[in-house]
């Protein structure tokens, strides 16, 4: 089976990363769009362009089915997705993320994201259409993005601006969802500093909910392509921190978008 997967940049090797661990030799196709990060700045507008770019890219590898790897894009575009392109099989990580949620929290739930998604209510409503009871708070923390990209994961600075962000919550939430592909790299250190939330990765339930198609046995291993819009600076240190199961089979750090 060949896999698309994207995103606005490196964060969504996160997702990918879950994706491998359960594929049984799959092919993946990765498109990071390292050229226009961040998108959760962006109106919904270039939002929508931009994932209609990315899906036809992918689309030119026969890809059986898309994964979008990209809150901020799941959030804005998914259902444009799903109706320009009618014959592909589209998954998103904001729904599984929900439906987690709504299963393991107790009574309040953190959600944050970049703006972007924070605006859209996608979460939010989202538990609170399968969970009327819990009361759900979110926050856009957009300076955890380049902190991530940065490796500043843990340490002084990443503690500093964790605090800033999430100080306000504790002992107010039981739950915290990491609505954006870059935060689970920060995921140890939030643990440390609020030891007693459940800490949802959105990334886990899709891989989870993809389980039946991708344990079924395909190659002898997992094959990986991985494209990128520009060579940035931290490409590669990201490339390399995010454990990818399988084979690097090529690896594209120049425009690969025709429209860019
Ligand atoms: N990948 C984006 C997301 O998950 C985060 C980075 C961005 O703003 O593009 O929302």
């Amino acid at each position: 089976m060949k896999i698309g997967v994207f995103d606005s940049g490196v964060g969504g090797l996160t997702v990918l990363s879950e994706l491998l661990k359960v594929s049984n030799g799959h092919e993946f196709y990765y498109l990071g769009d390292t050229a226009r990060v961040p998108y959760g700045i962006r109106s919904t507008e270039t939002v929508i362009k931009y994932a209609l770019e990315s899906t036809r890219f992918l689309l030119g590898f026969d890809i059986d089915l898309l994964v979008v790897a990209c809150n901020t894009v799941s959030a804005r575009a998914l259902n444009v997705l799903k109706k320009k392109f009618p014959q592909l099989e589209i998954y998103g990580v904001v729904n599984p993320a929900v439906e987690k949620v709504a299963k393991i929290a107790r009574k309040r739930v953190g959600v944050i994201g970049t703006p972007a998604t924070v605006k859209s209510k996608i979460y939010p409503q989202g538990i609170k259409r399968l969970r009327p009871s819990i009361e759900v708070f979110q926050k856009a923390t957009p300076l955890l993005v380049p902190l991530a990209e940065e490796g500043i994961t843990d340490g002084t600075v990443a503690e500093t601006v964790l605090n800033h962000y999430l100080k306000g919550w504790e002992g107010k939430i039981d739950t915290l969802l990491l609505g954006c592909t870059h935060y689970p790299l920060l995921e140890e250190t939030i643990k440390k500093l609020f030891p007693e939330w459940e800490v949802v990765n959105s990334a886990k339930p899709l891989a989870e909910k993809l389980e039946n198609i991708l344990t079924l046995k395909g190659k002898e291993i997992n094959e990986i392509h991985l494209f990128f819009t520009d060579k940035t600076e931290f490409l590669e240190t990201m490339i390399k921190r995010i454990p990818l199961k399988g084979e690097i089979k090529e690896l594209q750090t120049k425009t690969v978008l025709e429209i860019i």
